[in-house]
């Protein structure tokens, strides 16, 4: 068999917000797929980079009072951190915001250019005076220019279905500082996509570039020509520049104007390789411009449209090398529905990490993933048992039952009658390999699990415990320690792109790297056995509920800490997804719920270790005071704030956080980190007085 040469991605992930356990599917699914191919022989080269630019990081920034450079250096730090921990095996781990990158955006740039491409169009698009920025269409809210809603996001009216441009809307209001925005016009440069409809049709439709369901999808909806019963579709013009200000790469040939995200941000598939390349003594042109390399993305199905159209459009026309395949997956359910915040289930990768083992998690996603794009659920209770009983009572455990036994004098030096266990498992080790390489790891686990449950009656029926107490058999127990020991390595050596730190902790027991698939067809005999260490814990559910409550901790810290709701809802970009609508109409009798005061500021303080938060006491009159943490630190000085009259909400449920109980809110307006404005009454109000 011939050594290939693969290059393999995962989506960038936003350096906008924390890994979580939904990213984990993607970057967890990639990693075994990247590890298959190395045991198999093949030279697999994986890399990945935090893609860093666009509106989101710039306000955070903002807001933070911090240079763009300083939220992404964190961020990044933080990624690779998560992404170790969970034995995520990149070769070279980049940046969007790399010179390495800005140069290859530079030269496609050119390119499309050159073919004529790039057209300017001017487009009319809200800017936020006090912000000084334009408004994507998810930071406007107003009302429905068809129907009269009111409360509508920028794009389409929830409650008519209309769809309209943010300037059609009728007393838009910006999210970012709630003021009123005004109607600009600007200059953006766009690619006419159509001109590659062609291209397109035929490269999406042929050749298994896609999964045949993403591949139909693109044909329904945007590649249809003359024959398709739609009729022929015209691709949209796309929209590729941002004005000023904007945090990202200026365009060279068009001053004041910079790339937009969605742009540069794939190039970085090619700018971490360069890095990789350089590092290496690797020439980029083997990965990225030859036919003897293929390119694999793995990525979500809500980026589809930008891998599948744009992408090969703007590798096609700069000549490089086209993906040979891109892998679509689902998003990830926990419990059966979208992951949520408030219920604990917005599990953050660090949270998951301080309770349990990553391993487990792998293990998880391997036996629910498929070749399709269908969502995945991460049942907690599903996992403890299926970690437990898979992992720890079939597969560990055929190890701790016979592994201590043969300490002293190691394993056979010829392989014992097994009434054919090994042979048959050994042969079963090509049909494992084609659903890992298909990408189909559930039917790998079933066809692992299935050898398992084989080689567990083995050992039980032999019963080296017993055996181990008769000296006149120590021969016969040897020998079936070394089946078991055998079928043990042949299933751990079939599993380790899934579980490495298993394979590690085998390769300590028998004293030999596992590097290599072919493995698997022969038995390890004659070898010394270490010192049995325990390879997998029991899940326990205790650990399942603290992380579930450090989860919800997490959330209320995080609530706490963003003033506005609509910060609170954008904070973390695209992940928009699971945040509540900003907000939703209420009775007389829902406002008199909220026990709104006048209170005395009486002591404020600096919280140590909190970046965004004082510490305040506040007086209601007579005795009464309450503790609030409030995120106004880049605002206030704590010193200045004593004394002063300020609103809160005062029957608002304690909330127990990090640096300890919050008993209230106080009110402000404002986008949040230095631009907060508390809200004061008149004087002459007394604290305690109830505002209606
Ligand atoms: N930055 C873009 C990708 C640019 S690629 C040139 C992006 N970032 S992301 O952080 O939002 O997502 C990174 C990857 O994780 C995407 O492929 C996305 O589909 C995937 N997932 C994010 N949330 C997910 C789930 N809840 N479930 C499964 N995958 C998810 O998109
Ligand atoms: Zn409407």
């Amino acid at each position: 068999m011939s050594k290939r040469r693969i290059l393999v991605t995962s989506a960038l992930p936003y350096a906008n917000g924390p890994i979580h356990l939904g990213h984990l599917v993607e970057y967890i699914q990639t990693d075994i797929w990247v590890r298959f191919q190395r045991l198999r022989g093949n030279h697999c080269v994986y890399v990945c980079a935090d893609d860093t630019h666009g509106t989101a990081i710039m306000l955070r920034a903002r807001r933070e009072s911090r240079s763009e450079e300083q939220v992404i250096a964190q961020s990044q730090q933080e990624h690779e951190r998560d992404f170790s921990h969970f034995q995520i095996s990149f070769d070279n781990y980049g940046s969007t915001h790399s010179s390495e990158n800005r140069q290859l955006c530079g030269e496609i740039w050119s390119a499309i250019r050159e073919a004529g491409l790039v057209k300017t169009k001017d487009v009319e698009q809200l800017f936020d005076v006090q912000q000084k920025t334009f408004l994507a269409d998810r930071f406007v809210r107003g009302t429905c220019p068809t129907c009269g809603s009111p409360d509508q996001p920028g794009d389409n009216c929830s409650q008519c279905g209309t769809t309209y441009t943010p300037a059609e809307l009728i007393d838009p209001i910006s999210t970012l500082s709630g003021s009123t925005p005004e109607i600009r016009t600007a200059e953006h440069l766009f690619i006419e996509l159509e001109q590659l409809h062609g291209f397109l049709e035929q490269w999406t439709q042929n050749e298994d570039h896609l999964q045949p369901e993403v591949a139909n999808y693109l044909k329904g909806h945007f590649l249809g020509s003359g024959d398709s019963p739609e009729g022929a579709k015209i691709l949209r013009d796309w929209d590729i520049s941002r004005p000023a200000p904007y945090f990202g790469f200026e365009i060279p040939d068009s001053p004041g104007h910079f790339w937009y995200v969605w742009f540069d941000a794939p190039i970085g598939y090619i700018a971490s390789t360069q890095q990789w390349c350089d590092k290496n003594g690797e020439c980029l042109d083997d990965w990225w411009r030859s036919e003897e390399c293929e390119i694999h993305h793995f990525l979500g199905k809500d980026i589809t449209y930008f891998h599948t159209l744009f992408w090969p459009g703007m590798l096609k026309t700069a000549g490089f090398q086209l993906p040979t395949k891109v892998h679509i997956h689902g998003f990830l359910t926990v419990n059966g529905e979208k992951m949520s915040k408030s219920k604990g289930t917005f599990i953050k990768a660090e949270t998951f990490h301080r309770h349990l083992d990553p391993s487990a998690l792998r293990y998880f996603y391997a036996s629910k993933l498929g070749p399709k794009l269908d969502d995945i659920d991460l049942s907690l209770e599903e996992f403890v048992m299926k970690v437990n009983s898979d992992l720890v009572n079939k597969v560990v455990n055929l190890a701790s039952r016979s592994a201590k036994f043969v300490r002293d004098v190691g394993l056979a030096s010829v392989y014992p009658d097994d009434g054919g266990l090994f042979d048959k498992a050994a042969a079963a080790g090509e049909e494992i390999a084609e659903a890992y390489e298909s990408c189909d790891y559930n039917r790998a686990m079933r066809l692992i699990m299935a050898l398992a449950d084989e080689a567990n009656p083995y050992v039980e029926q032999a019963e080296p415990w017993n055996l181990k107490k008769d000296p006149a058999r120590a021969g016969q127990l040897q020998d079936v320690c070394t089946v078991a020991i055998n079928l043990f390595r042949q299933l751990v050596i079939y599993l380790s792109p899934v579980l490495p730190d298993l394979a590690k902790k085998t390769e300590t027991l028998l004293g030999e790297p596992i590097t290599d698939w072919e493995q698997s067809k022969t038995p390890q005999l004659g070898t010394p056995v270490a010192k049995f260490k325990h390879m997998m814990k029991r899940i326990d559910q205790k650990d399942i509920d603290k992380m579930v409550d450090d989860t919800q901790k997490e959330q209320a810290e995080e609530l706490a800490a963003t003033l506005s709701e609509s910060t609170a809802k954008f904070q973390d970009g695209g992940e928009a997804l699971a945040a509540e609508p900003m907000t939703e109409e209420c009775t007389i009798d829902d406002f008199v719920k909220v026990d709104l005061r006048v209170a005395r500021v009486v002591e404020a303080d600096h919280v140590d270790g909190a970046r965004k938060l004082l510490k305040l006491k506040l007086s209601l009159g007579g005795d009464e005071t309450r503790t609030v943490f409030a995120g106004i630190k880049a605002a206030y000085e704590p010193e200045k704030l004593v004394g002063r009259l300020v609103v809160m909400v005062a029957n608002l449920k304690p909330r127990q956080m990090k640096f300890g109980l919050s008993e209230g809110m106080v009110c402000a307006s404002g986008a949040g980190g230095a631009e907060v404005f508390l809200l004061s009454p008149d004087e002459g109000a007394v604290p305690g007085q109830r505002v209606h």
